[in-house]
């Protein structure tokens, strides 16, 4: 049979917390031609420790790449027509490795980690009046177990391994696009302005560190050129929030709400965090975000599964709690990894109340669901707040948008419509994006006008104001339990 003919394509290794993916897209129509996901497995040595396995992430890599080519291949796409490949990540996620062999000096920290938790708080004493932001003004961060640097002076204190490889000028460090772009191709290794910008580091020895760079440039060729962005950037740029002011929240592992502030950083008073949203192109100047962090989304859906077992597939949870429709006054705040914004308090711990003798499975997981839109909630009003011009509707991706009760939800409890691409992977959309719109491969315009084929679904709020402000109070009364379960 013939060749299909499209013209160019550009892939994206989305690699995520829970997931690794590639996709290919038609560079002219934005459409999705094939994809392969590939689960990853964690594992959590300690309480609150959170490990990826670095082989096992580059493995992933690999084998989606090949399982997309060769559906490509039976479609008869060819594939000698991907012109770019955009690389975006899981961020703050913290990997060693020796340049001389190439190997990890120890697992890859996760950054829903906690195992800096001591460390951090001893930094938090020792800044006038225990001022977690005390560096804010510098860094755009709050001092936080999610971020690299703690997790880098962890390995450097704690792995011999780590230690002797800075000594002997062996260790490389990066986050996992870092890892991802070294494996492929050896220095120098690149990290990008959306990633460096979140990992906040302290007495580092700067030649272990990566290079940074923009976000559309060519870092090397597989016979290909790569392009890379942290993955929360990927889906702005993939929701074409290129305008100040433009927003888009994303359910993966976490959930992360970025607003586009334009050419300034804008410091938040209410618990957001500052970042480079993206630079696309080596002399194009940088935009920023204000970003809104949520630790637990999707992984409390892991967690159901494979800590409680009462579903046995993520799709199952829509069923279980459609079946209830409320959670009969359950609340649950997923505290895993302490709270993010807009608290950032890595002592707070998940709780589950308002249990009766009724409550049932269904029951939590409706509140496992609620705690989600109820985290976005806290987000919104943070970034309301912020900038003084409230969001009038929400763009969202991810995977969890597909379960539809979840964005319904979600409409009711902020009050605003909800809109979702009918496409929800747009954080591989984004990198694609970049990729092709780089410098030297310029197969792909950044204009959403030439984009005109996107269509969206729009979920509007259903119960009334009244009704989505009880339940968020009592939300708001389960978070203060959580963060002083303790006392
Ligand atoms: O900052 C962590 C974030 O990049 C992880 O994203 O999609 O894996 O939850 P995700």
């Amino acid at each position: 049979s013939s060749r299909v003919t499209l013209g160019p394509l550009v892939a994206a290794i989305d690699q995520g917390t829970s997931s690794t993916r590639f996709l290919v897209f038609n560079a002219k129509t934005a459409e999705l031609l094939s994809h392969h996901q590939v689960e990853i497995n964690q594992s959590f040595p300690k309480e609150g420790w959170v490990e990826e396995d670095p082989k096992e992430i580059l493995q992933s890599v690999y084998e989606c790449m090949e399982r997309t080519c060769e559906k490509l291949t039976q479609l008869n796409i060819d594939i000698s027509n991907i012109k770019a490949i955009g690389v975006t990540n899981q961020r703050e996620t913290t990997l060693v490795w020796d340049k001389e062999t190439g190997e990890p000096l120890y697992n890859a920290i996760v950054w829903l980690d906690l195992r800096t938790q001591s460390t951090v708080e001893r930094l938090i004493n020792k800044t006038p009046g225990r001022n977690k932001n005390h560096l804010k003004h510098k860094t755009g961060l709050p001092i936080s177990t999610y971020f690299s640097a703690v997790k880098l002076r962890w390995l450097m204190d704690n792995v011999d391994e780590v230690a002797e490889a800075v000594l002997t000028h062996r260790a490389m460090f990066g986050t996992v696009d870092s890892w991802l772009i070294w494996a492929r191709k050896g220095p120098p290794w690149p990290s990008v302005y959306s990633k460096t910008s979140c990992p906040l580091y302290f007495d580092i020895p700067m030649e272990i560190l990566p290079k940074v760079r923009s976000s559309s440039e060519i870092y090397g060729l597989m016979g290909l050129c790569l392009q890379c962005l942290g993955d929360q950037s990927a889906a702005l740029v993939g929701q074409m929030c290129f305008q100040e002011g433009q927003a888009k929240n994303t359910y993966g592992t976490g959930c992360f709400l970025l607003r586009n502030t334009g050419a300034k950083p804008v410091m938040s008073d209410h618990g957001l965090i500052t970042t480079v949203a993206y630079k696309l192109g080596r002399d194009k100047p940088a935009c920023y975000a204000l970003e809104g962090s949520v630790a637990i989304a999707g992984a409390v859906v892991r967690w159901l599964k494979d800590n409680l077992g009462i579903i046995q597939t993520s799709t199952e949870l829509e069923k279980l709690a459609a079946s209830v429709g409320t959670s009969y006054g359950c609340y649950f705040v997923p505290a895993f990894s302490g709270l993010y914004a807009p608290y950032w308090e890595p002592s707070a711990r998940g709780i589950i109340c308002g249990l009766t003798q009724f409550t049932n499975k269904s029951h939590l997981a409706f509140a496992a669901l609620e705690a989600v839109c109820f985290q976005t909630r806290e987000i919104l009003d943070a970034m309301n707040q912020d900038s003084g011009i409230p969001l009038t509707q929400l763009q969202v991706d991810g995977g969890m948008t597909s379960n539809r009760l979840l964005m319904q939800l979600q409409a009711d409890i902020l009050c605003i419509p909800v809109v979702k691409p009918s496409m929800p992977e747009t954080t591989a959309l984004g990198a694609a994006m970049a990729a092709g719109a780089a410098e030297g491969v310029s197969v792909w315009s950044l204009c959403p006008e030439d984009l005109s084929e996107v269509t969206s679904e729009k979920f509007e709020p259903q119960i009334n104001p009244e009704e989505s402000e009880f339940r968020y109070a009592r939300w708001k009364k389960a978070v203060q339990r959580a963060m002083n379960w303790e006392t």
